[in-house]
């Protein structure tokens, strides 16, 4: 069985610089989709669920989802890992139901709006990490906050990632993966026009802290086929945009490893259960319609697995435990 943690995962990505895509799950189809997508382009692969995930699953639901996959994949390398765990309350939860890693995201305060001060991200963090490397699990923190230069413009405050202090919190916090600020931000809507990216910034941090694993939030591509296709049977996004496929290579080439895509598999699924709904009005039989959504999704993961060059890495290295990860931190404790 190879549920591995995450840290391994993107250790070996950085070895073979290449990136690796960690997809959102809320649902069978989708983790189904995401690890057949996986088996058949031979890629690890970061499986992760919010903290609204587990609530709409009432926990249990997943656990058991992504046990599945795993044992229905023995040979394929996979990390579960909990998207922006916000209180130390939910990390534990992750810890609890298996998670072989956690994000602490502390960018902001509780109220989801208000940046957090350096100060009690660092704290909250470091706190996280006490918490899950005791377990092995990998601990991803994150400064700066999400959402599109133009917006960092206007607003005059300084937001996106500072490398100086990403290096000082990554010291402060002993986080394994860090997710940054760089002009990306979640959903369909990331610019209003052409798409700005501070990939310099992923340069300066990457030679700050080699060792720390770069993570990309908001790398959902918006591809327009599922856009038009959404329109065309009724759908009403105007103006959705997100950021080019050659634009996270650009960052993988620069040490981005870990990137984040949840919404272009929402698109998937939504464009193809609007297509069956106008084509076939008369199905009702579920099966007819979340089947295809499963394919679908399939496909649009393997196009990333396969672009963000993590296709193909899968057997090349033996898959380690939470338990050598658990001595590998204490013993990084006590030198
Ligand atoms: O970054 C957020 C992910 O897309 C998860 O979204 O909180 O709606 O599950 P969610
Ligand atoms: P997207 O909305 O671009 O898919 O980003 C997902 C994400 O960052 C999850 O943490
Ligand atoms: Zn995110």
């Amino acid at each position: 069985m190879s549920l591995v943690p995450m840290k391994q995962i993107l250790d070996e990505a950085e070895r073979g610089g290449y990136g690796v895509g960690a997809f959102n799950v809320n649902n069978m189809e989708q983790i189904q989709g995401i690890v057949r997508a996986a088996r058949e382009t031979n890629s690890p692969v970061i499986i992760q669920a919010s903290k609204g995930a587990l609530r709409y699953t009432n926990l249990i639901y997943l656990k058991k989802l992504m046990e599945a996959a795993v044992e229905e994949n023995p040979n394929l390398k996979i990390a579960l890992h909990l998207d922006h765990g916000n209180d130390l309350e939910v990390i534990r939860t992750a810890i609890d139901l298996g998670f072989t890693s956690v994000m602490l995201d502390g960018s902001l305060e509780p109220d989801g709006k208000t940046p957090r001060s350096f100060d009690s991200n660092v704290d909250i963090t470091r706190r996280a990490v006490e918490m899950a490397h005791p377990h092995g699990v990998t601990v991803e923190g994150e400064l700066g906050t999400l959402g599109g230069i133009e917006e960092h413009v206007q607003a005059s405050r300084v937001i996106l990632t500072d490398p100086e202090e990403a290096a000082i919190f990554v010291e402060r916090t002993g986080v394994d993966a860090l997710a940054v600020a760089i002009g990306t931000s979640h959903g369909a809507y990331k610019f209003k026009d052409t798409p700005t990216l501070a990939i310099n910034l992923v340069e300066k941090i990457h030679a700050l802290v080699p060792d720390v694993r770069i993570v990309m939030h908001g790398s959902s591509s918006v591809p327009a086929e599922l856009i038009d296709a959404i329109n065309r049977y009724g759908g009403q996004m105007p103006n959705a945009r997100g950021v080019p496929v050659e634009a996270i290579q650009e960052g993988i080439r620069h040490g981005v490893r870990k990137i984040n895509v949840d919404t272009d598999t929402r698109l998937a699924a939504t464009a193809t259960i609007r297509r069956i709904f106008h084509d076939s009005p008369t199905v009702f039989d579920p099966r007819d319609y979340l089947g295809p959504v499963r394919d679908a999704i399939t496909a649009v993961v393997k196009e990333r697995m396969i672009a963000f060059g993590s296709a193909g890495h899968n057997d090349d290295y033996a898959p380690t435990t939470l338990e050598a990860m658990k001595q590998v931190y204490a013993a990084r404790r006590h030198s």
